[in-house]
C-alpha cells in the first residue's frame, strides 16, 4: 500500500510483530459500512460515477458474504482489516476499488469502525443488562414475602425482604445501563473526514456521510477525531463498574449458598461437583465472574495507561486498543447471559433466612426509635438500648424474654405496648419512607420495575 517510498519489503518479523488482522479482523462489518457510505460521499462530489460506486459497493458486500461464510483469507502481509479488504476489493473490481481510499485515511477509517463497533456492543451489552435486571425481578417475586438480615460489615444489622436486596441490584444495573446511553451519545459523531489528521483537500459532505452511518453529528477537529478513544475508555469503565456489581453480586451468592448462609439453592446446572469430594456443589458461575471482573478493570486500565503518553494525534500505540476492547466486550457479554441463567434457576430458601431474621438483636435500632416517640432524645435512648442488649447478652435472655417491669428498669419511658415492637411484620411495615423496605414499598418497587422491563 505504501511501496513508492520504499526500496526493500517489510521485514517477516515486523509483519509479524505489527498485524492486527488476526484481531481486528471483527471490525470487517463494520468497515465495510463506513466504506460504503463514504463510497456515497465520494459519488456525491464526482469523484466516483454512480456505476463505480455501485460496482464498490456491490464488491464489497460480496467479500463481507464471504467472510460471513468463513471462505475468506485474511493475510497478514496487508496488515490490518481495512488493507486486507481494501486491496481484495481492487482484485475483485479493479480500477474502481483503488478510488476508495481518496480524502480518507486509515487513521479516521479504524476510528470511524470502531465507534460503529462499539455503538452496536453496547446496544447488545445494553439488552443483556435489562434481561439480567428481568431475571434479578423475576427471583425477588418468587421469594416476595422473604425476610432476611440486612448486613453492614457483614454484621447481622436490620431485617429486610430478600426481595429488597435483590432490587438493590437491579438499581445499580439501571445504573450501568444509563451510563452505556450516556456513553453511546457521545460517541456517535463521525470522525471520518479527518484523514491522517488534517482532513482533506478534497471536500466531502461530511453530514450526508453521518446520516448515512446514522451518526448524531460530526466531529468537529480533525487532530482530536483521529487521536480520540475516550469513548473507548468511556465504555471500558461503564463496563468495568457493571463487572464491579456483578463481582458484588457473585460475593453475595457465594456466601448465601454456602452452609454457613443457607439463604438460597443455585439449579445443578448452574453449579459444579468436585472431582474428589462428592458432596461439593459449588458457586463457580458467581466465583468466575467475581474472577473475570479483575479483567475488565485491568482493560481499562491498559487502555488509559495506552492513552496516556501519546503525543497528538494517530500514533500506531493506538492498535492496542482493540485487544482490551474487544476482551471486555467478549467477557462482559457472557457473564451477563450467564449470570440471567443463574438467576433464574436461583430461589430463596424462606426458612434459613427467616430463622436468621429471627436475630431479636435486628431490632434494637426500632426500641431505640420507640423511645424516641416516647420523648427520649435518640443519643440517650441508644445508650439504653446498648445497655439493654449488653443485659441480654450478659444474662442470656432476649429482648421478648423481658417483662415491660424489666425494660422500665432501663427507662421509665417505656410502656406496655413496648411488645409491639418486636414484631417482625410490625418491624418491617413500620419502614414506610421512600426507598426503605415496608412490604408496601417493596410490592410498589418491584411493580414498577415488572412494568419498566415488561417482565
Ligand atoms: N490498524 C491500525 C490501528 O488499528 C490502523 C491503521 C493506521 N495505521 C497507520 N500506520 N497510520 O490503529
Amino acid at each position: 500500500m505504501w511501496k513508492g517510498r520504499f526500496q526493500q519489503p517489510t521485514s517477516a518479523l515486523v509483519q509479524r510483530y505489527g498485524e492486527s488482522v488476526s484481531f481486528d479482523w471483527r471490525l470487517y462489518a463494520h468497515d465495510i459500512r463506513g466504506s460504503i457510505a463514504h463510497a456515497k460521499g465520494l459519488e456525491k462530489i464526482g469523484i466516483l460515477t454512480t456505476d463505480e460506486r455501485q460496482s464498490i459497493e456491490d464488491g464489497l458486500l460480496g467479500i463481507k458474504a464471504d467472510i460471513d461464510a468463513g471462505s475468506f483469507t485474511w493475510s497478514i502481509e496487508l496488515e490490518d482489516v481495512h488493507m486486507n479488504i481494501e486491496s481484495e476489493l481492487t482484485k475483485r473490481i479493479g480500477p474502481a476499488g483503488a478510488k476508495l481510499h481518496t480524502a480518507r485515511s486509515r487513521n479516521d477509517q479504524v476510528a470511524t469502525d470502531i465507534r460503529l463497533y462499539t455503538r452496536d456492543a453496547i446496544d447488545q451489552i445494553s439488552h443483556l443488562t435489562r434481561d439480567l435486571q428481568r431475571a434479578l425481578v423475576e427471583c425477588a417475586t418468587r421469594g416476595q414475602d422473604a425476610i432476611m438480615p440486612g448486613y453492614t460489615h457483614l454484621q447481622r444489622g436490620q431485617p429486610v425482604y430478600f426481595a429488597h436486596h435483590l432490587l438493590a441490584y437491579v438499581e445499580m444495573l439501571d445504573r450501568d445501563a444509563s451510563r452505556l446511553a450516556d456513553t453511546r451519545k457521545r460517541l456517535n459523531v463521525l470522525p471520518l473526514g479527518s484523514g491522517a489528521l488534517a482532513g482533506s483537500t478534497i471536500i466531502i459532505d461530511r453530514e450526508f456521510v453521518a446520516q448515512q452511518l446514522d451518526f448524531d453529528s460530526v466531529t468537529q477537529n480533525s487532530m482530536d477525531a483521529v487521536s480520540d478513544r475516550d469513548f473507548a475508555a468511556e465504555l471500558l469503565f461503564d463496563i468495568a463498574l457493571l463487572g464491579v456489581h456483578l463481582s458484588r453480586l457473585s460475593e453475595d451468592i457465594i456466601l448465601w449458598a454456602s452452609a454457613e448462609f443457607g439463604f438460597i439453592a443455585l439449579a445443578d446446572a448452574h453449579t459444579t461437583g468436585s472431582s474428589l469430594m462428592p458432596q461439593k456443589k459449588n458457586p463457580d458461575v458467581a466465583e468466575l465472574t467475581r474472577g473475570k471482573s479483575a479483567r475488565l478493570i485491568g482493560n481499562l486500565t491498559a487502555l488509559l495507561t495506552l492513552l496516556k503518553g501519546l503525543p497528538m494525534t494517530y500514533n500506531r500505540d493506538m492498535q492496542e486498543d482493540k485487544e482490551p476492547l474487544f476482551d471486555s466486550l467478549d467477557t462482559i457479554n457472557l457473564a451477563l447471559e450467564v449470570f440471567a441463567e443463574m438467576v433464574s434457576g436461583m430461589d430463596v430458601n424462606r426458612e434459613k433466612t427467616a430463622a436468621a431474621a429471627s436475630d431479636p438483636l435486628l431490632l434494637a435500632t426500632d426500641l431505640a426509635d420507640y423511645l424516641v416517640t416516647h420523648g427520649v432524645p435518640f443519643r440517650q435512648a441508644h445508650e439504653v438500648i446498648g445497655k439493654l442488649v449488653h443485659h441480654c447478652l450478659e444474662v442470656g435472655t432476649t429482648f421478648h424474654d423481658l417483662t415491660v417491669a424489666d425494660y422500665q428498669q432501663f427507662s421509665p419511658a417505656f410502656e406496655s405496648d413496648v411488645t409491639t415492637v418486636l414484631q417482625m411484620d410490625v418491624a418491617l411495615a413500620a419502614r414506610q419512607g421512600i426507598g426503605a423496605p415496608s412490604p408496601k414499598n417493596v410490592a410498589s418497587r418491584l411493580a414498577q420495575w415488572r412494568e419498566t422491563l415488561s417482565v
